[in-house]
């Protein structure tokens, strides 16, 4: 549920504040970097010294580190470019689309370093030492890597200055990567909803509609523009 209540607010505060988030941009990334560095530095705290917070706090602190407003940002940019481009949602979403993925990016990355360090130093060794092969595990956490890894680039070219001094083709061929960041998004996800004790099925079943009815969207719409490319075409030639 709280996957949902995030993707929700998420997608209400970035049609709320579509002409605010064009022109502050820097405002919102600042304040993305701000929860960033708390959020890094309350789970430091909590590995080394036991510190717990409470409540609404600790709600919003497990979010953020758990990368469901990061998630909810990407899905947002994701159906940018799925839906019915005539849409004013698709206009708006459009027209921050950039930002929507920096803001995302930035908010994902005491997600990816925090998890992989205590994997590194706390969850590793134990596994080396037990001898034991937690397959789903290590997967999921190699499926992340990858992921993360993937979203640097995108991350960097989404800024205007960077854009900017790239080729038109060249930025547009390593934004394609961004399919297999998506693809590698909900694998990691359907791996860790798989290795969990009880399948909690409403995660699993919001997750799979989500990412799933993406990939139908872009399918049709690559159709779409396909049928109209090859129409042009046969005009031309007749
Ligand atoms: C170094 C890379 C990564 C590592 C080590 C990693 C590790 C983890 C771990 C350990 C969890 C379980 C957290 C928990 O149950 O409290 C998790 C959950 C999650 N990860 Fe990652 N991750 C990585 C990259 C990514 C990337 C690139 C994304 C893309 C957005 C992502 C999205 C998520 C989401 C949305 C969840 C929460 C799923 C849910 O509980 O509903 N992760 N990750």
């Amino acid at each position: 549920m709280i996957f949902i209540c995030t993707l929700i607010l998420v997608t209400i505060l970035s049609l709320l504040l579509t002409s605010s988030i064009k022109k502050n941009y820097y405002l919102y990334y600042s304040l993305a970097t701000g929860i960033a560095i708390i959020t890094s530095f309350y789970e430091i705290l909590r590995i080394t010294s036991n510190a717990k917070l409470e409540g609404v706090i600790l709600t919003l602190e497990k979010t953020s580190i758990r990368g469901l407003i990061s998630v909810s940002f990407f899905i947002l940019v994701m159906y940018a470019g799925a839906l019915n481009q005539k849409w004013t949602i698709t206009k708006k979403l459009r027209s921050i689309r950039a930002e929507l993925a920096i803001i995302g990016a930035i908010m994902l990355l005491p997600h990816g370093i925090v998890y992989f360090i205590r994997f590194i130093i706390l969850k590793l060794p134990r596994i080396i030492n037990e001898g034991s092969l937690p397959v789903l595990y290590l997967s999921y956490i190699a499926v992340g890597l990858i992921g993360f890894i993937i979203m640097i680039p995108l991350f960097i070219t989404s800024f205007k200055k960077i854009r900017r001094k790239m080729q038109g083709k060249q930025w547009k061929r390593l934004q394609r990567w961004a399919y297999l960041f998506y693809f590698l998004t909900y694998f990691h996800i359907l791996l860790i909803l798989l290795n969990e004790k009880e399948i909690d099925w409403v995660r699993l079943i919001s997750y799979t509609i989500v990412f799933i009815n993406y990939m139908a969207l872009k399918l049709l719409k690559n159709k779409e523009i396909n049928i109209a490319k090859s129409f042009k075409l046969s005009k031309m030639n007749n």
